[in-house]
């Protein structure tokens, strides 16, 4: 049995993504027309003997609600949001919800709460009849903020040969950009992880940890450890009067686990964890600019997985379409208006004659004006622009002012230049702006 689990966070962590989060969950903001965490989902599907999908957030039920029945019942796969009272970190919140995550292995459940009473004949074929169900059964594991091929089924595959508790998916990167990840050494002949260092301050290594994992369920008795570990220290803390112990324990609470610093790096070089590599693209999504950019990757790779997605502009009315643009079917585009490449209009959206769009990403409700011109941009929900105005930036998606976002509701009048800059949401625009945040 194969359970797919995706940690989603919650609103604390959205800060980068702000003025976009003000109004919506990060993981269901839209790239390429569809929301941050439908990408690994969907990719969910390849997966074979997939019993179940879990999103694991701290966000409020009602804010995924909606979104969690429609995609259950598109995808025929259960798929069920587990809010957590607060966060427990990427592992911590995992193991938070165990219980139901094992529901799906009885066996593995019944060896999992027995091992820990069972005298010592019973705690051994407990152990084989655990270690054989846990061959057996698999969980992935997503971080929602990545964007990426995920190329699941393949891992499975390698994580079964490889045989350990778990697999994580690497990609190489550019040195400079290394260090703002999980850098890690792994065997070049076996594939073993011998080395994991979270964001470290000098070079490790240029392969680094995607956010996707496989594990078998015995990665709960780890993640377990941990937390009765820090609850001992804790005990050992209350008793003591030792000031160094107390200075380094007092800041996580026994039940907050990281995945990478508390999981990973003490696992590795154990013969425990196994990594895949991939060759295709990965990026991580921590901020609107690189948004913009995974919208356009995932347009890419609509052209192998889900062209009829694309525009194709064949219509007697419809507009000019140049590569890859995703237009929602209730939006209207009129026909002399020029649209591309990487461009995603959302619901209800109109693009008016004359305008002319590249990369962007136009939200529901927008209206964009005679001749308008949008350029390396995100629209805001309801915002709208006037004739003749150019909302547009230079386009470098690791810059804070690289691409230029309006916010909900944004009115930018006629004739208005805006460019490299963020407005926030119910704002008027009647004069040009340029590198300007407009609170
Ligand atoms: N449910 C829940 N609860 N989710 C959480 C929590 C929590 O308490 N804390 C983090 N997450 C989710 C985030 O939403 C994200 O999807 C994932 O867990 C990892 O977030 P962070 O722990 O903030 O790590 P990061 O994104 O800075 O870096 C991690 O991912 C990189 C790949 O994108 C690390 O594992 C890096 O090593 C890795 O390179």
């Amino acid at each position: 049995r194969v359970v797919a689990v995706i940690m989603v966070g919650g609103p604390t962590k959205g800060t980068r993504f702000r003025p976009l989060s003000l109004n919506i969950p990060k993981p269901l903001f839209p790239l390429a027309g569809q929301p941050m965490v439908h990408h690994p989902i969907s990719a969910c599907k390849r997966i074979p003997n997939l019993a179940q999908i879990y999103l694991i957030g701290f966000y409020e039920e009602r804010e995924f609600a909606l979104y969690v029945s429609s995609i259950s019942n598109e995808l025929k796969v259960p798929v069920r949001y587990l809010r957590e009272d607060k966060p427990h970190g990427s592992a911590g919140g995992l193991y938070n919800f165990r219980d139901l995550i094992l529901e799906d292995n009885p066996v593995f459940i019944f060896c999992y709460y027995t091992s820990a009473k069972a005298s010592p004949l019973t705690f051994v074929i407990v152990e084989r009849i655990s270690y054989i169900c846990a061959s057996q059964s698999h969980i992935f594991l997503l971080n929602c903020d990545v964007c990426c091929s995920f190329p699941l089924p393949e891992m499975l595959e390698a994580h079964r040969r490889y045989g350990g508790m778990g697999t994580i998916l690497v990609i190489k990167v550019s040195a400079e950009s290394a260090n703002q990840f999980g850098e890690l050494v792994a065997d070049p002949v076996t594939n073993e992880l011998l080395h994991y260092t979270e964001k470290p301050e000098t070079f490790v290594s240029d392969r680094i940890n995607c956010g996707v994992y496989i594990f078998r369920p015995d990665i709960f008795t780890a993640i377990g450890g941990v937390s009765t570990q820090r609850k001992d220290r804790a005990n050992l803390r209350r008793m003591s009067s030792f000031d160094a112990l107390q200075s380094a324990t007092r800041s996580l609470p026994s039940d907050f686990v990281r995945l990478d610093q508390d999981i990973l790096s003490p696992l590795a070089g154990k013969k425990q964890l196994y990594t895949y590599e991939t060759m295709d693209f990965w990026e991580q999504i921590k901020t609107p600019g690189m948004a913009l950019k995974c919208s356009a990757l995932y347009l890419a790779q609509y052209r192998c997985t889900s062209s009829h997605l694309l525009a194709s502009g064949d219509g007697t009315n419809s507009a000019s379409i140049i590569g890859d643009v995703y237009i929602h079917p209730s939006a209207k585009a009129h026909s002399t208006a020029k649209i591309g490449p990487n461009v995603s209009i959302s619901a209800n959206a109109r693009v008016g004659p004359g305008v002319r769009l590249i990369s962007c990403i136009i939200l529901d409700d927008v209206e964009i004006k005679e001749n308008a011109v949008v350029i390396h941009a995100i629209v805001g929900w309801k915002s709208s622009i006037g004739r003749w105005s150019r909302v547009q930036a230079g386009g470098d998606h690791n810059a804070k002012l690289g691409i230029t976002i309006l916010g909900e509701a944004v009115n930018v009048e006629d004739e208005v230049v805006v460019v490299n800059s963020i407005v926030l949401p119910n704002k008027t625009l009647n004069m040009s702006v340029q590198e300007e945040i407009i609170l």
